[in-house]
């Protein structure tokens, strides 16, 4: 490993963690009373995911709970980041709560806070009630209210033992992926329903966030963004506009309401579609948060593409740049910039890596060892890199690996592996790779602790 770690540089509470989302590991999609969500019926439709996989089964996490908590004991963190499955809670998207959806959970916060192993809870990791779907899903106000009632009946049953909470994961695959492009449920392509969808998430996050507010005791509510560095593919004016058309698509549409500076006038003209502004939604959609959630993967180059949709730019392949098995471009000095843009920019209090990660085709060996020598590379630059966001004024409060366990990866399906476990979906067995072992021993040669108290 080349890049040293300036663990001095990381304050004494730092969280290390893993995160998961529900329906990506937990499978019992008809049991205990859970309703179908937009990836249900998504996965479930011919040709959307690789080879037609599903969540139904997953990691069968729902049952084997207990378990992964003893494989986060076996890494040692001190924080476990996973969503709550909305159509568990509220099957039918309004009306009723579902007592035994809420037990679920009840029982995994017991088990991990038995464990020492602080909770960070997700309210929306993607996979919207069906039925609020039937209704316009997030191309309507309505859901945004939705969001919000779910939330208060999480908060009032868990928020007794849960501090840590996101209201969103990821709005803009939500948004730009699941709307816009198609790859993703609800797998539209129209742009007025996406960029209607983009502003009740956001209003969703500032409903739910007062919800939290009001339920939960002495929360700390962030929402968690996956954003990017961009950066022009050459020097002509034409990819340079591009890249702020990105910049504008990825990040600032995010950020900017977000923190009381409204949606980007640039982008309101590039996407060219009015928004369902009503009063009083920009201070709701703005209130201060406790910290923010930052997602990231892989950085974006980017050329003018003026007959694509919008923002109008493509991402460009360049030659012989190191990639990860998502063919995704490696640049460990991005998350260092968005750290810091985070904190400068944007004048952040508390940051959170909430994610970051690879996937690799890994293989048990006869030995019963995962040897992903790759994705221990990208583990320990990564984490390098924050500790020299750190180091430069970054308040940079935990990083959360992702993820614990190989899982259902969208539309990849199966395919694509990203665990620090490999798991074998035929026997659901666990195999803690090289690459955990790294983070383990990481881990250990630190002091142990959860997510610190808010400020
Ligand atoms: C992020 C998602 C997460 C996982 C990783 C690889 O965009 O939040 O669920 O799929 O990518």
């Amino acid at each position: 490993m080349t890049d040293r770690i300036d663990f001095a540089a990381l304050p004494d509470d730092f969280a290390w963690g893993v995160a998961t989302s529900a329906y990506q590991i937990e499978g019992a999609v008809a049991e205990g009373g859970r309703g179908p969500s937009i990836w249900d019926t998504f996965s479930h439709a011919p040709g959307r995911t690789h080879n037609g996989d599903t969540g139904d089964r997953a990691c069968d996490h729902y049952h084997r709970w207990r378990e992964d908590i003893g494989l986060m004991r076996q890494l040692g963190v001190g924080a476990y980041r996973f969503s709550i499955a909305w159509p568990r809670i509220v099957p039918d998207g309004d009306g009723k709560v579902n007592a035994e959806g809420l037990a679920f959970y009840d029982r995994l916060v017991d088990g991990l806070l038995e464990a020492g192993i602080t909770p960070s809870a997700t309210l929306y990791h993607w996979d919207l009630p069906q039925a609020l779907q039937d209704r316009g899903g997030w191309t309507s106000r309505e859901t945004a209210e939705h969001l919000a009632a779910y939330a208060s009946a999480v908060a009032g049953k868990l928020g007794d033992r849960v501090r840590h909470w996101a209201t969103l994961n990821e709005p803009l695959c939500s948004a730009w992926i699941g709307h816009l492009e198609g790859r993703m449920a609800p797998g539209l392509r129209d742009l007025t329903a996406a960029v209607r969808a983009s502003y009740h998430l956001l209003l969703g996050h500032g409903l739910a966030t007062a919800a939290i507010r009001a339920g939960a005791t002495d929360p700390e509510v962030g929402i968690v963004n996956n954003l990017s560095t961009v950066e022009p593919a050459t020097g002509s004016p034409a990819d340079a506009a591009a890249a702020v058309r990105m910049d504008g698509h990825t990040n600032r549409w995010w950020l900017d309401p977000v923190h009381g500076r409204g949606f980007p006038a640039d982008m309101r003209e590039v996407y060219g579609v009015e928004l369902p502004e009503r009063p009083g939604d920009a201070e709701t959609i703005a209130q201060p948060l406790d910290w923010l959630g930052l997602n990231y993967y892989f950085p974006a180059v980017v050329a003018a593409e003026p007959d694509g949709p919008p923002p109008f730019a493509r991402q460009v392949r360049r030659p012989g740049v190191p990639r990860t098995g998502m063919d995704w471009e490696i640049d460990a000095g991005g998350i260092e910039a968005l750290l810091l843009r985070l904190t400068r920019e944007y004048a952040a209090r508390k940051i959170y890596v909430t994610e970051n990660g690879s996937a690799y085709p890994d293989v048990v060996t006869a030995d019963g060892t995962v040897e992903d020598p790759e994705r221990t590379d990208y583990l320990h630059r990564h984490i390098a890199a924050c500790a020299r966001a750190t180091r430069r004024g970054a308040p940079l409060a935990g990083y959360f690996a992702w993820s614990l366990m190989d899982n259902f990866e969208w539309a990849y399906g199966y395919d694509k592996r990203f665990g620090l476990f490999h798991v074998d979906y035929a026997t659901q067995a666990r195999t803690l790779k090289d690459s955990g072992r790294h983070y383990a021993e990481l881990i250990g040669s630190r002091p142990r602790r959860g997510t610190p108290p808010a400020a």
